[in-house]
């Protein structure tokens, strides 16, 4: 299996999106790092080719295609970030490269239907679901005060019980199972599925997303292809600079108080499958 490491946060994931992307975009609980999003449009496809996001949120993958000359399409199931990617389309890109960027409000268990005139035709599906974790948008001025550091209707996403980030085990297992079905079925022939999943801790036990998922794409008929390990931290001489958010660090400090052996974590798995068939 070739295994690659990106360095993608040289910079501070929040630098990276100050001055790009709105302000709003920051109370999304689980955004992509935008240097990593770059990377994996510019290294599974080319110029003119068709990007798709299935699970967008803040449309990442979809400003970072279009701003690269691709064709971007995300899906994302709750209305509020499905008009803030939109919302991120028209500010950041310019001008020239507004048409080849679209959000549509949709399930991506759904995604033949939502995006059925493009069923065949894709080239690349780039995407991070929910990680089977609790997330939610972090108020640090509520959580000096003593109240709890995330409003409950952040939690996973939304309080619609329909947004996979809400599930767990079996259930998240089998509705992403589904939603690598859907991918399989829209690519073309030879086309390309990059997932980005992160290995977390539940109950003080590690949840190996990584391997879960790698199961779950072979089971949906795609070839596991490459490996890449994509650093969350400054590689500054020989050291790592972290750069968790407050949530990772909250959540890293109770479980060590706990007991449990935690670190943060400063890495996230990049897993390329390929659908494989005439053309690949
Ligand atoms: C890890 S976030 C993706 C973030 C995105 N890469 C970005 O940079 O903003 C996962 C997203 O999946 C969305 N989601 C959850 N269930 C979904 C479904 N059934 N269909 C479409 N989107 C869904 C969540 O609302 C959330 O915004």
């Amino acid at each position: 299996m070739p295994l690659a490491v990106w360095p993608v946060a040289q910079t501070s994931p929040q630098y990276q999106r100050t001055g790009h992307y709105l302000p709003a975009s920051f109370q999304h609980p689980g955004k992509m790092v935008p240097e990593l999003a770059r990377r994996i449009v510019k290294t599974y496809s080319r110029p003119g080719d068709l990007v798709v996001d299935p699970m967008c949120g803040i449309g990442t993958t979809v400003v970072e295609a279009a701003a690269l000359g691709r064709r971007g399409i995300g899906i994302e199931l709750e209305p509020r970030w499905a008009e803030l990617a939109t919302a991120n389309l028209d500010a950041i890109l310019p001008e020239a490269a507004r048409p080849l960027g679209e959000v549509r409000t949709g399930d991506a268990l759904q995604l033949e239907s939502v995006i059925a005139e493009h069923a065949g035709k894709v080239d690349l599906v780039a995407t991070s679901p929910p990680y089977a974790c609790e997330v939610g948008t972090t108020d640090k001025s509520a959580w000096f005060a003593g109240r709890s550091l995330c409003d409950r209707q952040t939690l996973n996403y939304s309080e619609d019980r329909a947004n996979l980030g809400h599930l767990r085990d079996e259930a998240y297992l089998d509705a992403m199972a589904k939603v690598y079905l859907a991918c399989r079925a829209v690519l073309r022939p030879g086309g390309v599925m990059v997932t980005v999943t992160k290995n977390l801790r539940r109950q003080g036990r590690c949840f190996d997303l990584a391997a879960a998922t790698v199961r779950l794409a072979h089971q949906a008929g795609f070839r596991y292809q490459q490996h890449v390990i994509a650093v969350l931290a400054g590689i500054k001489d020989s050291h790592l600079v972290a750069r968790p958010s407050f949530w990772q660090l909250n959540q890293t400090r109770k479980a060590r108080a706990r007991g449990w052996p935690a670190h943060l974590v400063v890495h996230e798995d990049v897993l390329v499958f390929e659908k494989g068939g005439a053309g690949a």
